[in-house]
């Protein structure tokens, strides 16, 4: 291997910059010729490929967002776009490529390993936490913090004037942040794609922490369940609760944005590294990722089936505290 192109793909993640400064400054420590590649597999089409130099990723780790940009591209979906793209790597002659991104980043990776051969390795970067092969995903903790914090806040108004919030949170289908965010901001009730809860238990719930003269209640609403978001649950419930002045708020965008938490640069930092340690060592169409605080590497289409399962002893602390 003698140059690497690193790209970030699908939905940004606090930490990309930090994983894209850590595989960098590794392929420098190894002699290669860095590439970054601009918004993604778009970019790649593109020939948006330009080649890194230290000045480009100084000061980089501790911001959010990522200094390539990122997309999701349509046209790498099809046999003719990753074409394309294959060309134009060909074009700078890389050898290895480092994607950064969820579960259909890494799909794209291991589908362009699969088709033309180029080695290929993956760095988790997604806020879903929702990729087997690693315990935490980049991105995963800090949007969690932001999540907490933003529901601090909303805690205060709401017992300041008595009411009950809907909260949602992102997480596409999978229910990590809620999990977290209603065991981190002691949350009435946590709803979570995995786990269904029928809306009469959650009314039930209510009307019991009514009883207990609860000041507030904040009922946290993972933006990927069957019962719908935030602002239709509330919808559907409001009449068996008239007593309740209902709020609705939908964190949304805010959890993929602010400067990575410590985690989170140090999780970037080693996988970075790992990733161009893997592409030298031959280990292609794997993802680098951390199991037990050690770097693993999981073949990616180990790393992409399903979803990891949400860890049952976390629902069982939800049920706990928020009874
Ligand atoms: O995968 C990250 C994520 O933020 C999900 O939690 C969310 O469902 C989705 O991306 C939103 O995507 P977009 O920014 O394209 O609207």
């Amino acid at each position: 291997i003698k140059r690497i192109a690193v790209l970030t793909s699908g939905g940004d993640a606090p930490g990309m910059n930090a994983a894209i400064r850590a595989t960098v400054r590794a392929g420098f420590f190894y002699n290669l010729e860095m590439y970054g590649i601009f918004r993604g597999y778009e970019g790649m089409i593109q020939n948006d490929i330009k080649k890194l130099e230290s000045k480009h990723i100084s000061h980089i780790l501790e911001r959010g967002g990522t200094i390539l940009k990122s997309a999701r591209s349509q046209e790498f979906r099809t046999p003719e776009g990753r074409k394309k793209a294959f060309e134009n790597l060909q074009k700078h002659k890389i050898d290895g490529l480092v994607v950064i991104g969820g579960d259909g980043s890494l799909t794209g990776a291991h589908l362009f390993y699969k088709e033309f051969g180029i080695p290929a390795i993956g760095i988790p970067g997604t806020i879903d936490n929702d990729l087997a092969g690693t315990d935490l995903t980049v991105g995963f903790d800090t949007a969690c913090n932001t999540a907490i914090e933003a529901i601090d806040k909303i805690r205060d108004t709401a017992t300041s004037h008595d009411r009950l919030f809907f909260v949602e949170v992102m997480g596409r289908d999978a229910g990590f942040i809620a999990i977290n965010a209603g065991i981190g901001s002691a949350a009435a009730a946590t709803l979570i794609p995995e786990k269904k809860m029928p809306i009469e238990r959650l009314v039930e719930r209510l009307k019991a922490r009514t009883k207990a003269m609860k000041q507030s209640n904040i009922v946290i609403i993972a933006e990927g369940g069957k019962s719908g978001g935030a602002a239709e649950i509330a919808e559907k419930i409001k009449k068996q609760l008239p007593y309740y002045d209902i709020k609705v708020t939908i964190l949304g965008h805010l959890q993929r944005g602010g400067a990575p938490s410590s985690l989170d640069r140090v999780l970037a930092s080693k996988l970075g590294v790992a990733a161009v340690e893997g592409l030298m060592q031959g280990k292609y169409d794997v993802m680098a990722g951390v199991i037990n605080n050690k770097v693993v590497y999981t073949p990616i289409a180990k790393a992409i089936v399903g979803h990891k399962e949400v860890d049952e002893y976390d629902f069982h602390v939800v049920k706990i505290l928020s009874t």
